[in-house]
């Protein structure tokens, strides 16, 4: 059985990862809309990750007779100044994620919940997996320079190529 205070946290979370998921997804109609169908191919398969990590926090709550409560989700932004704007906003959404674990596994330890906080430690190495990768993206848009559209080019192949070879969660994929 979970404590109040824990659920809670986890119920916010499962919002924030839904609110991931969206964001992403409305990212990755800007970047096909713009003629960056690499980026367009990550963002998409970023989007289905965000949701797997939902359906984590999802399962564990119910595995722990927590109560899973959906809560209202904010709309997404649905413009961006540029490719660099774009994945600066999603850098800064990783590190915000990355702040809010933290912030649960905090209250794992105030709980003397160490189950919960064991299964955090998957989320805690996933964000810096997470806010490692969208770094480098943004480092190598940085020094394409953002109006080099030779560079951008080759960036949204990358792109294309680490879409490809992450996992499709059976979905498909444009
Ligand atoms: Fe589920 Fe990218 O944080």
């Amino acid at each position: 059985m979970i404590t109040h205070n824990v659920a809670n946290a986890i119920n916010e979370q499962i919002q924030r990862e839904e609110y991931s998921s969206r964001l992403y997804l409305q990212m990755a109609t800007w970047c096909e809309v713009k003629g960056f169908p690499g980026a367009a191919a990550f963002l998409y398969k970023q989007a289905e990750e965000e949701r797997m990590h939902m359906l984590k926090f999802v399962h564990y709550l119910n595995d722990r007779e927590g109560e899973t409560l959906l809560k209202p989700v904010q709309q997404p932004p649905h413009q961006f100044e540029s490719l660099k704007n774009l994945f600066e906003e999603v850098l800064k959404h990783e590190q915000y994620i990355s702040a809010s674990i933290n912030e649960i596994y905090h209250i794992t330890l105030q709980e003397k919940d160490y189950t919960t906080g064991n299964t955090l430690q998957w989320f805690i190495n996933e964000q810096i997996e997470e806010e490692s990768t969208m770094r480098s993206i943004l480092d190598k848009i940085r020094l394409a320079g953002d109006i080099n559209s030779g560079g951008l080019f080759h960036i949204d192949k990358e792109l294309d190529a680490l879409a490809a070879a992450r996992p499709d969660f059976g979905l498909p994929i444009a």
